[in-house]
């Protein structure tokens, strides 16, 4: 069986799960659950970051240890994903103890190896973003608080991987995606690379994982943060597991931490002679009145209370199908509901409602027995030809948009393929022929399981519904699978409209 491992970025602890936490989780959440639908042994990771100086702050001001700062705000995340209906095989924390064994085992052995080493450096510094930064950077960057620091420190030497990094870039044409980003980090390598400073003296910033081979030292957070790819699925410890699933096929992330995922992550990886990952995947960022949401400008939309409102099911379907990959998204209310009512209210609840009612009245809810095919059932029928394939090929070229907007053509072929079987009126006007309208309600609700199941990924619940009321407990993209004759329970309106 093939494996898929795919990630999230581990959040900052600190942070309130937004829109595009959730966006992000979700759509790692539905191409894991497609994968495993589709029969693939998949492992899903995802976490929180939570070393640091926001980290030591804010638990400063709580009157709290970052610890019991952290283990209280880990919640908000966990909560969410469960309340998102995002079922992850793993939930790592960057103060892990196994994270931590494994980020000193790095260390001590780039510290061995002769890749790291103490210097003095003066440099410009940015405080929100923890890092020194260019002066180039400083130009062109939007950093709240600069501060210039002269301090010893441990370097990784980033620059002795840089011819190779563009060598990997430029042989594997799918390792950075979109395209746009891969030529952005190509671009950046076209500078001297510096090295990176992965310290941070004590006096300054004591929350962070010691440097095993410096007790005065704690490791920099990125540096720390990005190895729970490999911490988090067994790496020097379960080795059974990590042969599994290493290297990654996927780490997801929007495109503000490219930089830190397709360079540093990469000549980390070269340096202790691990595999890369096969692909770094960045979406675009959702939008609210066109400016990135942030903490900072107040502009936050918290999934949970669209979630709470409106179901998970349809936030959950609103991110997959309102952000082309890739792309920016803008978020309004006033899409959502539009989103809502013509798709979900429309076109899949409405679909499901006439069907079950028809099934209802004429064949008292038991399944009818086709009879022969008409040359419209036929064409009908072959809407839903080589549906498997492409699904897959939607997924593994990241259109889960199109892939949304496909299922949907399909479900809103069932109402048109109604529209022109009519079973309303062959029931009334053929009686004798009851044949005709048993063909019609059962490729409708054949084709609606077809649907249904191809939906589960995205909206788990609401699909669950309409699959255990079939009774479709096996996942098959063919059709022929519901029997005849068996009962089907009824379902209430599983999409209520919503009034503007
Ligand atoms: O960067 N639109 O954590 P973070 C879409 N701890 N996605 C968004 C978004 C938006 N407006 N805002 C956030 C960090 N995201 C580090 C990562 S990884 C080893 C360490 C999502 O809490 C998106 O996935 O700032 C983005 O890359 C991530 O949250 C940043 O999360
Ligand atoms: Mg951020």
């Amino acid at each position: 069986m093939s494996t898929f491992y795919i990630t999230t970025p581990l959040y900052y602890v600190n942070d309130e799960p937004h829109i595009g936490h959730a966006y992000t989780t979700i759509l790692a959440d539905v191409l894991s659950r497609f994968r495993k639908n589709l029969g693939q042994d998949v492992y899903f990771l995802t976490g929180t970051d939570e070393h640091g100086q926001k980290v030591q702050e804010a638990s400063l001001k709580r009157n709290m240890t970052p610890k019991e700062h952290a283990d209280e705000y880990v919640k908000r995340f966990k909560n969410a994903w469960i309340d998102l209906d995002v079922k992850y095989d793993f939930f790592i924390r960057t103060t892990d103890l196994n994270h931590k064994h494994r980020v000193k085992e790095i260390l001590t052995f780039l510290f061995e190896k002769g890749d790291i080493y103490f210097d003095e450096y003066e440099g410009l510094y940015s405080v929100s973003e923890e890092r020194f930064i260019t002066e180039k950077e400083k130009e062109e960057g939007d950093f709240r608080e600069i501060k210039k620091i002269k301090e010893k420190n441990y370097f990784f030497k980033m620059s002795l991987y840089q011819k190779r990094l563009i060598e990997h870039i430029n042989n594997n044409s799918n390792f950075i995606q979109p395209t746009s980003r891969k030529n952005e980090i190509l671009s950046f390598l076209k500078k001297p690379l510096n090295d990176l400073c992965i310290s941070r003296p004590k006096t300054r910033l004591s929350w962070g994982i010691e440097l095993p081979f410096d007790s005065d030292y704690v490791t920099y957070v990125w540096f720390d943060a990005l190895i729970n790819y490999i911490s988090g699925v067994g790496w020097n410890q379960d080795k059974d597991k990590f042969e599994r699933y290493w290297p990654a096929n996927c780490h997801l992330m929007a495109k503000d931490i490219v930089t830190t995922h397709c360079v540093y992550w990469p000549t980390m990886l070269m340096a202790c002679d691990i595999e890369l990952p096969k692909k770094i995947f960045a979406h675009g960022w959702w939008l609210v009145d066109d400016v990135k949401m942030s903490k900072s400008l107040g502009n936050v939309i918290k999934p949970l209370d669209l979630a709470n409102e409106y179901g998970s099911d349809s936030l959950r379907y609103y991110l997959m199908k309102n952000m082309v990959l890739g792309q920016d998204a803008t978020f309004t209310l006033d899409s959502f509901i539009k989103r809502y009512n013509a798709d979900l209210a429309n076109d899949y609840g409405n679909v499901i409602n006439r069907v079950f009612v028809l099934i209802n009245k004429y064949f008292n809810s038991l399944v009818p027995e086709p009879g022969e095919y008409s040359q419209t059932d036929n064409d009908f029928v072959k809407n839903f030809e080589g549906v498997e394939g492409k699904i897959f090929n939607f997924i593994e070229e990241m259109k889960i948009h199109d892939l949304a907007e496909y299922i949907f053509s399909l479900i809103r072929s069932i109402n048109k393929y109604l529209e022109q079987k009519a079973p309303w009126k062959t029931y009334k006007e053929y009686p004798n022929q009851k044949e005709t309208t048993a063909t019609t309600l059962y490729l409708a609700i054949e084709s609606i399981r077809l649907c249904s199941q191809m939906l589960n990924p995205i909206m788990p619940n609401k699909t669950s519904i309409v699959l255990d009321a079939i009774n479709a407990k096996k996942i098959s993209f063919k059709f022929g699978e519901i029997k005849s004759g068996q009962k089907i329970s009824s379902v209430s309106t599983l999409f209520p409209r919503i009034d503007l």
